[in-house]
């Protein structure tokens, strides 16, 4: 019996090897080549990954609809000042309970621009103000205590689409990485100012470094003359790091649960702010 057995399996692993026709791989699809082949493994993967995948939609669509509060519209939320009377990033009203926030930033006709979404959402409004500082003059906020990925894109997608499907922010491009990211200044640089990098490379490192901070500093002008204009006091400083690889964002403080040394800056802690600011 065990013989038999053992001969059955043998065949059966020898049928599987051999015979790509077999009947017993029709289920796995239109697959011209061999069982064992690199593209059989990967069309195996990608259908475990797609059950998974289908599984896990179901599951959070699940315990959206059940457990969580209904996605408000846009509309109804108020739209708070990005910077108060006093000049100073408005203090986004929460509660100890709120994990992430799902948040829409307006421009100064009150025209959406983008919706992020952020653990932190002071810190997030503070990099937007650095990143797009003419653009940065209202914000919505929807707080989430119990945040899922998927909950906090429902939120993200519809507010994008209450506001007819298309917010520049949220193009997937380049829009979008204004937004999310550091100003990549390496992409915008001139003739004159890739020759003077190239000359400072021939000289040393050090040169190099700051013919790349002397350009980043022209964009960072820019941003601080838009800034001043707006009557911002909000004290901004641009990582001094991250210019010298010729990007340009905010230093930002350390949030409270990242270890300290790992912000991107990794700078020294920032002087505290006088004048009773907390
Ligand atoms: C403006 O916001 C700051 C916090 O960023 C706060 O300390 C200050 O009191 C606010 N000013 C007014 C007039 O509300
Ligand atoms: C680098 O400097 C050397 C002299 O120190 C010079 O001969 C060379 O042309 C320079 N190269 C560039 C790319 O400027």
């Amino acid at each position: 019996m065990r013989g038999f057995l053992l001969l059955f399996l043998a065949q059966t692993v020898l049928s599987l090897a051999y015979l790509p026709a077999s009947p017993l791989l029709a289920r796995v699809g239109p697959l011209r080549s061999t069982p064992a082949s690199p593209e059989f493994v990967r069309a195996e993967l990608a259908r475990k990954q797609a059950e998974y995948e289908s599984a896990r939609a179901k599951r959070s669509l699940a315990e959206t609809s059940s457990t969580s509060a209904p996605i408000p519209a846009l509309s109804s939320l108020p739209k708070l000042p990005y910077l108060n009377s006093t000049g100073l990033l408005t203090p986004i009203p929460t509660t100890p309970r709120v994990r992430a926030s799902v948040f829409a930033v307006f421009d100064a006709r009150g025209g959406l621009r983008f919706v992020g979404q952020s653990r932190d959402v002071q810190q997030s409004l503070r990099m937007m103000l650095g990143r797009r500082p003419a653009e940065t003059h209202q914000v919505a906020v929807h707080h989430i205590e119990k945040p899922s990925r998927d909950l906090l894109d429902t939120v993200r997608r519809a507010w994008i689409e209450e506001a007819g499907g298309e917010v520049p922010g949220n193009d997937g491009g380049a829009e979008q990485a204004l937004w999310e990211q550091a100003l990549d200044v390496n992409k915008l640089m001139t003739e004159e100012d890739r020759q003077s990098v190239v000359d400072g490379r021939n000289i040393s490192k050090l040169k190099e470094e700051s013919a790349i901070k002397a350009i980043c500093r022209r964009y960072e002008d820019e941003k601080s003359a838009v800034l001043k204009e707006r009557g911002c006091t909000e004290p901004v400083r641009f990582c001094p790091k991250l210019k010298g690889q010729g990007l340009l964002d905010l230093w930002v403080k350390k949030t409270k649960d990242v270890v300290p040394g790992g912000a991107p800056g990794g700078g020294k802690p920032k002087p505290k702010r006088g004048g009773g600011v907390k």
